[in-house]
């Protein structure tokens, strides 16, 4: 009711409600390049449409008299007690969308409570991303890097600032055919955008024969040639769990048999995921994959989910199909990119406060009691 009250004296929300509207007041702001970038999908654009499909395709039944006066929207993540089943998911470049790029983002999740999944790729170094949050809950996304010692580097850095949970990005291992960006001749890292981690990193450094103000490109080519590692295979994350005391949740899951071997190797978790449709094109829908890899793993790992969430009813849908918490992409970026911190603490409050109010409409005092029952696919 905050929203309502504050009209009585004549104020109106600074962003839109319908958080699906943001992208359009991007791209008014900002330059094709930067919003390609962001807004941008692989190949015609196919996977990040069927993203939307799988989960608007599927429609809640709610139930009515059930007691939801009071509700409760906090779960269990991995061993953490998250105020609701939310996280910020890892975007990389935040710089092209705001000055304040990563550290504003990082804020406005700790001041809500909410995870915040820093990318390797981010414009800052880590260590300021943890300064700027406190001791808020932070998680670090790897970039698994052809170097094992700058792997090994950014584990350790990451365990030094705070960041306790380790998500491992497996469907980058090159990045796909994106039309936007090559139509633009556009991609952040080649102006250095992107590569702080690296930049600041002794691992990485001691590899440069010059330093990287006096030669950008070279550090740049170096960056490019280790950023990911298309030849990695399962056997290799016997290396990252001998480096890393914490969870580790594999993002980018979207088959039932590769859920299985993440159990297999210890992992602790997956991201049902198809990195917002920009991998694969004609990639299954994230939210098609989810229900299996769920049925597959059962309680053996935590399932997260993304690629698509766009309302709080997603959030619902989400639950339903078989994720303990949804990530949130573009919608923050969006926000970040219309007003700093703000922008993205409107947009975190809007997505919980109409999660809120799906779950109480729909019959459910708590994410907890949420099943595949409250779902029925429209026909057709
Ligand atoms: C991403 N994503 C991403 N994922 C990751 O693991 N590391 C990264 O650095 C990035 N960078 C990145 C940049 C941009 C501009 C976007 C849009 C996405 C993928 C991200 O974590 C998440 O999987 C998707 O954004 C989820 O889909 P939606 O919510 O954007 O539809």
């Amino acid at each position: 009711y905050e929203i309502y009250l504050n009209g009585m004296t004549g104020a109106v929300p600074r962003l839109p409600t319908d958080l699906t509207r943001l992208e359009a007041l991007v791209e008014q702001r900002l330059g094709p390049g930067p919003v390609g970038y962001v807004a941008g999908s692989a190949g015609n654009g196919g996977t990040a449409l069927a993203n939307r499909a799988a989960l608007d395709r599927r429609r809640i039944v709610p139930r009515m008299l059930r007691d939801v006066h009071e509700r409760d929207l906090s779960v269990e993540v991995l061993g953490r007690a998250l105020p609701a089943p939310l996280a910020l998911a890892p975007v990389g470049v935040l710089s092209i969308m705001h000055p304040d790029a990563e550290c504003a983002a990082a804020r406005a999740a700790a001041a809500q409570g909410v995870p915040y999944i820093l990318s390797s790729a981010s414009s800052t170094p880590m260590e300021q991303v943890a300064e700027a949050m406190g001791d808020a809950e932070r998680w670090f996304q790897l970039y698994w890097a052809k170097d094992r010692e700058v792997t090994r580097s950014f584990l350790g850095r990451a365990r030094a600032s705070g960041f306790s949970v380790l998500v491992v990005t497996l469907d980058t291992p090159l990045l796909a055919w994106r039309p936007r960006d090559l139509d633009q001749a556009y991609l952040p890292f080649l102006h250095g955008v992107g590569t702080a981690n690296y930049f600041t990193d002794p691992a990485f450094l001691a590899g440069l024969a010059k330093p990287v103000h006096e030669d950008l490109n070279a550090a740049v080519l170096r960056f490019v040639g280790m950023f990911a590692d298309p030849g990695k295979t399962w056997p290799d994350l016997a290396f990252l769990r001998e480096n890393w005391d914490g969870p580790i949740v594999l993002k980018g899951v979207l088959h039932p048999d590769d859920a299985l071997l993440a159990a297999e190797a210890g992992m602790d978790g997956v991201v049902v995921s198809n990195h917002g449709g920009r991998q694969v094109a004609g990639s299954v829908a994230a939210a098609d994959a989810l229900p299996r890899v769920a049925r597959a793993v059962g309680d053996r790992l935590t399932v997260l989910f993304d690629s698509g969430v766009r309302t709080g009813d997603d959030v619902f849908k989400a639950l339903a199909l078989g994720a303990r918490a949804v990530l949130l992409g573009r919608p923050y970026v969006y926000g970040l990119g219309l007003d700093g911190q703000a922008g993205v603490e409107h947009v975190i409050r809007c997505l919980l406060a109409e999660f809120d109010l799906t779950l109480a409409l729909s019959g459910h005092a708590t994410p907890a009691t949420v099943t595949a029952g409250d779902l029925q696919e429209s026909p057709a």
